[in-house]
């Protein structure tokens, strides 16, 4: 049985946060202990990476947040607003793979969530079109799927996660797939897009350089049961471009996460 607790704001008062989780464990039914204990606090606005070994948790936290998982024990917190009681509401998940519907357009791809949400079918279209505008691909609304490239289909995942509007982004390794230029360029229009938006971000990957390049703050995991190795903020001239990429603040900040990140691949092969 779960004896952990997930809650939302208008009982937590969770006043500067968008999340927090505390002392929070998980063990899945055959016995692995995937997480924790686990202590993390996200204020609104914030853009933090979770870096971490393959198998350490990261998409656990993702899920315990995202409510789709409950806590074996400790507490997770998430804010919301009035009225959002439904778990999930005021969050959008991109996942890996962007699990687009091959047999639809793209715009209806990115109507789904508002569909299941029973919006007025000409706002969510109209929604749907925004959301597509904001990630570059105004003129792909009736396109099919396998018409587009692979980082295009991204950003099709990213619109829909966008649609409703969520306060939190959860975003589970979402370029791993994707080759080194379409991926910088995500990189950069989804900053411009936390920049304008103004959402929290929580960004999931294993990559080092992407997580420096990216956040304010880069929270190191230990290897599995994932907990807090390092938590190192990143602080240089906003907003963000190449010059940073290409900056000896970048690579010193690589070395320092590298070096925090060294001790969670102990007694696992490199190869
Ligand atoms: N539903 C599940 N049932 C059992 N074990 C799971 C389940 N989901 C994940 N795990 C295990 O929990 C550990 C952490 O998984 P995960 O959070 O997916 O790690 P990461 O995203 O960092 O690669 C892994 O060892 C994984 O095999
Ligand atoms: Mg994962």
């Amino acid at each position: 049985m779960s004896s952990g607790k997930t809650s939302s704001a208008v009982e937590t008062g969770l006043t500067h946060l968008a999340v927090s989780l505390r002392g929070v464990t998980k063990t899945y039914d055959n016995g692995v202990m995937a997480l924790g204990p686990f202590d993390l606090a996200v204020r609104k606005g914030e853009f933090i990476s979770l870096l971490g070994p393959s198998g350490c948790g990261k998409s656990t936290v993702l899920r315990l947040i995202a409510e789709l998982s409950a806590p074996s024990s400790g507490i997770v917190r998430v804010a919301r607003h009035e009225g959002e009681v439904q778990p999930g509401h005021g969050i959008g998940f991109v996942f890996q793979e962007p699990t687009l519907m091959p047999w639809t357009s793209v715009r209806e791809n990115v109507r789904l969530p508002l569909k299941l949400a029973s919006v007025p079918k000409a706002e969510a279209r109209a929604r749907a079109d925004a959301a597509l505008a904001s990630v570059g691909l105004a003129d792909f609304a009736d396109s099919f799927p396998r018409e587009l490239s692979g980082g295009m289909k991204m950003r099709v995942s990213l619109a829909r996660a966008l649609v409703t509007d969520p306060d939190i982004l959860l975003m589970d390794e979402p370029f791993a797939a994707l080759d080194e230029i379409t991926r910088f360029r995500l990189n950069n229009d989804l900053l411009a897009l936390w920049r304008t938006l103004g959402k929290t971000v929580i960004f999931v990957t294993h990559s080092v350089f992407e997580s420096v390049y990216l956040s304010q703050r880069v929270v190191v995991m230990t290897a599995r049961p994932g907990r807090i190795q390092a938590d190192i903020r990143i602080e240089t001239v906003e907003p963000r471009g190449e010059a940073f990429r290409t900056s000896a603040a970048y690579s010193d900040y690589c070395r320092k996460v590298s070096a925090a990140l060294a001790p969670s691949y102990q007694g696992q092969s490199t190869l």
